[in-house]
């Protein structure tokens, strides 16, 4: 039985004192989330705050990006040991938004996934295709490669630990999910291929959430699904009330 995985991806949002009020309002407003794992990705100057409220809560930190060298000239990056230092378990690794805008490619994502296992970071891979590569019925082939060469080389060990997120770009911040059935369909097929990579331990373990426009008011029939362990959520993880309807849903 996999433990549901509720994670806020709050992007480019949310000054320190907004931060401060968001992961109170969740502490506050729910008290204990069940058996459900709640992570929140603050950005970097409210990691601290973050960090500092959330040791007397159950709620988790991730960084959202990190550099894949331990130290050096890499001006305006951040270490796996920095984030670290800075109070984070979690760390997310290529995001469709690092892959667009910042030119993340996957043998980037499988470095800063090695990178992250050697600091006791627990990385949650985001993979997903285009609405131009899924209407070219190009979506077996995205995936699969953003597999095998995101995930080449982790042991089964390093395997088991991951979360990884399936995010389809057409329907990040677009209010346009995917049908419970195709969110479905695409989980399967990547933990088919996680039973490949790896076996079927690391399949069966491995904790696989789906994000893109996910509220609550479609999070309950979304984590129903067989194969969609938990949630990735942008915009509903900025207001308390929504992210918690989340999180109750992964109870339900
Ligand atoms: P939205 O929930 O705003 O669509 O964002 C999803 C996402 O990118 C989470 O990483």
């Amino acid at each position: 039985m996999r433990t549901p995985v509720i994670a806020g991806n709050w992007k480019m949002n949310m000054h320190k004192r907004q931060a401060l009020e968001l992961v109170q309002g969740l502490h506050y407003g729910l008290t204990w989330p069940g058996e459900v794992d709640v992570i929140v990705a603050p950005p970097f100057t409210a990691l601290d705050t973050v960090v500092e409220f959330c040791a007397k809560s159950y709620i988790s930190v991730a960084g959202q990006n990190m550099h894949w060298e331990e130290s050096g000239a890499f001006t305006g990056e951040i270490s796996p040991s920095f984030l670290k230092d800075a109070g984070a378990d979690y760390i997310l690794i290529g995001h469709s938004e690092r892959r667009k805008y910042f030119g993340e490619t996957n043998e980037i994502v499988n470095k800063k996934i090695k990178a992250a296992f050697q600091h006791n970071l627990i990385p949650i891979v985001c993979f997903g295709e285009t609405l131009e590569e899924r209407e070219r019925g190009d979506f077996v082939r995205v995936i699969e490669q953003q597999i095998l060469q995101g995930l080449t080389g982790l042991t089964h060990e390093e395997g088991s630990e991951l979360i990884i997120a399936y995010e389809p770009v057409w329907a990040i911040g677009t209010g346009k999910t995917a049908t419970p059935t195709q969110a479905e369909e695409a989980h399967a097929f990547i933990r088919a291929h996680l039973f490949q990579l790896f076996s079927p331990d690391v399949a069966d373990a491995v904790r696989i959430l789906y994000g893109g426009s996910v509220k609550p008011k479609n999070s309950r029939e979304l984590l129903s699904q067989k194969n969609i362990d938990g949630a990735l959520v942008g915009g509903a993880a900025l207001k308390a009330e929504d992210f918690i309807g989340i999180i109750k849903s992964a109870n339900a």
